[in-house]
C-alpha cells in the first residue's frame, strides 16, 4: 500500500506548470484540473463516494453505521506554489484515502462516517488570499466579497477562472460551501512538519497543538518615475526605495517584538515600468506576518502601516494601497483530537512530540468548526516551498498509520 501512495505522490507530481524536480500546480489551471481528476479516481477507486462542492473541494466519503451522526474527515491540498516540491499537503489528501483503505482492508467497520478531503487553493498564489476552500467551508462571511473583487495578474476574475475550471456555480453559489458546527465531530490534517525539529530530534510524529495566525498585506506606492541619467537625486520620488524602506521597517518591526515567533516575510516586490534605466514609479509589496500570539502579531502589522505612511511623506510618494488581505487568528487543535493522535501514536510504538505549526493549513479554519489537530511528519531538512522538499517513505507510512488509527478512534465515539 506505501509502495503505491507514493506512485501517487510521484504521478500527481507530473501534474506542474515547471520541470521535474519542482511542481507548480496553481489553482484551476490545466495542471490542477488534472489533480483534481486524479484525486476524484483516487477516492472513486477506494470505493469512497465522491462530491464536489461549488468552489471545487473535493469529499470521498466512507459511510458510518451510524451515519446521520457528525463525520470524522481527514484532508489536506494539492496545489502547489511556483517551484514547489510534491509532498506539501499532498501527503495529507493521499494520505487521507490510504489511511481509509487500510481500515476498510483491517475490516473495521466505523459508526461515524469517515471522508477524506481536498481543499481547494490552500496556497494564495494566484488570488492572493490563502486557504480558499477551507476559509469557505467554515463560512468566513468576508471572503465572498474578497473573492468577487479578486483578479489574476491576468485580471481574470476568480469566478471566470473557476467556470473555466468546470465549477460554473462558484461565483453565485460560494454561500452553499459553508458548512454548519455540526457536520464534523472531528478533523485530523497530516502533512509534512515543514521544519527541521522532527528530523534533528530523531522523533516519528509531531501532534500540533496551536497554528500561528497569518496576516497577509498588500502595498503600493507611486512616485514620479522618470529619467534614470537625467532626474537629479534630490528631484525624484521613487517608489522602488519606498518599497525597500518598508521591507526592512518590516524585519526591523518583526525584530522588535522580541519573540522569535513573531516572523515577517516581504515575499514579493514589483516595480513598474521595471527597466534599468527608469526610475521606478510604482512599487508593490505583498506582505506576511505571522505570530502565534494574534495581538502581538496585530501590533506589528499597526507598525508596518504607521510606517508605510511615514516613508510615503518623507519621500514624497503616494501609498495607493494599504489592505490586510486576511489577518486570521490563531488556532488551537482541541484536546481529545490530539489524545486520539497520541495515543495512536504510542500504541504504534512511534516517538512523538507535541509541537506548534508555524505554518498556516487548512486545518486553521477547520478548527473553526471542528475539533482539530495535525500529524506532522519529518521532511528532509525541514526543506519545503522548494524543489528538494522530501519525506521518507517511511515517515508518510507512519504518518498514514497513526492517522488511520486515530480515526478508528474519533470515528468510534
Ligand atoms: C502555507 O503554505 C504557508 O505559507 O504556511
Ligand atoms: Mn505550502
Ligand atoms: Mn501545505
Ligand atoms: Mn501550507
Amino acid at each position: 500500500m506505501y509502495d503505491k501512495s507514493n506512485q501517487q505522490i510521484d504521478k500527481l507530481a507530473t501534474f506542474s506548470d515547471t520541470p521535474a524536480p519542482s511542481v507548480t500546480r496553481i489553482l484551476y489551471t490545466d495542471n490542477d484540473v488534472a489533480a483534481r481528476s486524479f484525486i476524484r479516481e483516487l477516492m472513486e477507486s477506494a470505493q469512497l463516494t465522491v462530491r464536489e462542492d461549488a468552489i471545487g473541494n473535493i469529499f470521498g466519503r466512507w459511510q458510518g453505521s451510524e451515519p446521520s451522526q457528525a463525520v470524522v474527515a481527514s484532508g489536506s491540498h494539492t496545489d502547489a506554489i511556483p517551484y514547489a516540491g510534491k509532498y506539501d499537503g499532498v501527503v495529507g489528501v493521499v494520505g487521507a484515502v490510504e489511511a481509509i483503505k487500510a481500515l476498510r482492508r483491517a475490516g473495521f467497520q466505523p459508526k461515524r462516517s469517515l471522508e477524506a478531503i481536498m481543499f481547494t487553493s490552500e496556497e494564495p498564489t494566484r488570488f492572493g488570499l490563502s486557504c480558499i476552500g477551507s476559509r469557505v467551508l467554515a463560512g468566513d462571511p468576508r471572503v465572498a466579497v474578497s473573492l468577487a473583487n479578486a483578479v489574476d495578474e491576468d485580471n481574470i476574475t476568480f469566478t471566470l477562472a473557476a467556470n473555466r475550471a468546470g465549477y460554473d456555480e462558484a461565483g453565485d453559489n460560494l454561500q452553499s460551501v459553508a458548512v454548519g458546527n455540526e457536520t464534523y465531530a472531528a478533523f485530523v490534517e497530516l502533512h509534512i512538519e515543514q521544519g527541521p525539529l522532527l528530523e534533528e530530534q530523531g522523533v516519528s510524529i509531531g501532534i500540533v497543538t496551536a497554528i500561528a495566525g497569518p496576516a497577509s498585506l498588500g502595498v503600493e506606492f507611486a512616485g514620479g518615475g522618470g529619467h534614470a541619467g537625467a532626474v537629479l537625486m534630490h528631484l525624484r520620488n521613487d517608489a522602488g526605495l519606498a518599497a525597500a524602506e518598508l521591507a526592512l521597517a518590516v524585519e526591523r518591526h518583526v525584530l522588535e517584538s522580541g519573540s522569535q515567533d513573531t516572523v515577517g516575510t516581504t515575499g514579493m516586490v514589483k516595480l513598474y515600468p521595471g527597466a534599468i534605466n527608469s526610475i521606478p514609479r510604482n512599487a508593490q509589496l505583498g506582505i506576511d506576518i505571522r505570530d502565534i500570539d494574534g495581538s502581538r502579531r496585530d501590533a506589528v502589522v499597526e507598525r508596518v502601516r504607521a510606517t508605510a505612511h511615514e516613508i510615503a511623506a518623507r519621500r514624497g510618494v503616494v501609498l495607493q494601497n494599504f489592505t490586510v488581505v486576511n489577518q486570521d487568528p490563531p488556532a488551537q487543535s482541541t484536546d481529545f483530537v490530539i489524545e486520539a493522535v497520541k495515543e495512536a501514536s504510542e500504541e504504534l510504538g512511534l516517538g512523538h512530540k507535541m509541537m506548534i505549526s508555524r505554518a498556516y493549513h487548512d486545518s486553521l479554519f477547520m478548527a473553526r468548526i471542528a475539533p482539530t489537530a495535525m500529524i506532522f511528519i519529518p521532511c528532509y531538512r525541514g526543506y519545503s516551498h522548494r524543489p528538494d522538499e522530501h519525506a521518507t517513505l517511511e515517515d508518510m507510512a507512519n504518518g498514514v498509520r497513526v492517522l488511520a488509527l486515530a480515526l478508528s478512534k474519533l470515528s468510534s465515539n
